[in-house]
C-alpha cells in the first residue's frame, strides 16, 4: 500500500502559495541539472533485461515476454509525456504564464523526449535480440484516448492527471527496481526514471494550480464557476479515470488471478489523485462531484463479476 510519506514525496504536502515560482524554478534547475540520456546506460556491459543464470528455454521465453512487454508500454506512456509536455508548454507560452513555470515544464519535455529515445533503443535491442519470442499484445485502453484528447483538454487537467500519473509510477518504478534481484538496463532505467518521474510529478501538479487559479479567477459567480468546473475539468477527469482503472487490468494481463494486486494499484491511485486534488484546493463539493472513490469501487465490482 502506498504511505502518506510516499505521497508527500513524490507531491510534495503544502499548497505553496506564492512560492509556487520560486519553487517551480528550483524544480527546473534540479530537473535540467539531473537529465541524463541513453548514452549514459550500460549498454554493453548489462544484459536487458534482469534474468536469472540458468533458465530453461520455456521460462527464458516468459521472461523476454515480460521485459518485451514492458518496453512496449513504457515506450507507450512516454509517449503520452512528452505530447502533454509539450501542449503544456505550447499553452503556457500563449498564455504568457510565469517564465519559472515554462522553464520547469520545458525540462519535463527534455527529459521525456530522452525517456522515448532509450525506451525505443531498448525496443530495438529487444526485437533485433530475441526475433524467435514475438509478443502480441493489444494497447493500452489509456494511454491512446488520453493522447488523442489533450488538444481539446483543459491544461489544469492534463498537468493535474500527468501529475498524478508522475507519482505513480515514481513510487513504482523504486519498488520495482527494488523487486529486480539482478542488474539490467531494465532496472537502471527504472531507477533513473522514477527520480526523473518524481520532479515531473511536483512540476505537473503546481502547473496544474496556475491554471486552476487563473481558472477560478474568471468567474463573478460561485454557480458559474462550479458548473464551469464541472464540465471541464470533473467531467473529464471521470471519464479518464475509468480508463485509468482499464489500464491498470491492461498492465496485468487483464488476469482475473491478479484481482488483490488491481485492488492495491488502484487503491495507490485513488490515494494520489485525492491527495493532488485536496493540494489543487478542489472544493468538498468538487470532489463529491468527481467522486474517484465511488467510480474505483465500480471498477473493482465489475472486475469482480468477470
Ligand atoms: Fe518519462
Ligand atoms: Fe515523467
Amino acid at each position: 500500500m502506498i504511505t502518506n510519506d510516499q505521497i508527500s514525496n513524490v507531491l510534495g504536502s503544502q499548497d505553496l502559495g506564492s512560492a509556487r515560482h520560486q519553487n517551480l524554478t528550483r524544480l527546473a534547475v534540479s530537473t535540467l541539472g539531473s537529465h541524463w540520456h541513453v548514452n549514459d546506460l550500460p549498454w554493453d556491459s548489462l544484459p536487458l533485461f534482469p534474468f536469472p543464470e540458468k533458465l530453461s528455454d520455456r521460462r527464458l521465453k516468459s521472461f523476454v515476454e515480460f521485459g518485451k512487454h514492458a518496453v512496449k508500454v513504457q515506450l507507450a506512456a512516454e509517449h503520452v509525456a512528452t505530447t502533454a509536455a509539450r501542449a503544456l508548454l505550447l499553452r503556457a507560452e500563449k498564455d504568457r504564464l510565469d517564465y519559472s513555470v515554462r522553464r520547469a515544464i520545458a525540462a519535463v519535455l527534455n527529459d521525456e523526449a530522452s525517456h522515448v529515445a532509450v525506451m525505443t533503443e531498448m525496443d530495438a535491442r529487444a526485437e533485433a535480440q530475441y526475433p524467435d519470442i514475438p509478443l502480441d499484445m493489444a494497447a493500452s485502453p489509456l494511454f491512446a484516448p488520453f493522447m488523442d484528447a489533450i488538444p481539446s483538454l483543459h491544461p489544469g487537467l492534463t498537468a493535474m492527471f500527468m501529475g498524478a500519473y508522475e507519482a505513480m509510477i515514481a513510487i513504482r518504478g523504486y519498488a520495482e527496481q527494488a523487486s529486480y534481484g539482478r542488474p539490467s538496463i531494465l532496472g537502471e532505467m527504472a531507477g533513473h526514471a522514477a527520480e526523473d518521474d518524481g520532479r515531473h510529478a511536483k512540476v505537473m501538479r503546481l502547473a496544474a494550480h496556475e491554471w486552476l487559479d487563473r481558472f477560478r479567477a474568471g468567474f463573478a459567480d460561485a454557480d458559474a464557476r462550479f458548473q464551469e468546473t464541472r464540465r471541464v475539468i470533473l467531467d473529464p477527469i471521470r471519464h479518464f479515470w475509468q480508463l485509468l482503472m482499464e489500464h491498470e487490468f491492461y498492465l496485468l494481463h487483464y488476469d482475473a488471478r491478479h484481482r488483490d494486486e488491481w485492488l492495491k494499484r488502484a487503491r495507490g491511485d485513488l490515494a494520489l489523485a485525492e491527495r493532488i486534488m485536496q493540494l489543487l484546493g478542489f472544493s468538498d463539493a468538487e470532489l463529491a462531484v468527481a467522486d474517484l472513490r465511488g467510480l474505483t469501487e465500480d471498477a473493482h465490482r465489475q472486475l469482480a463479476a468477470r
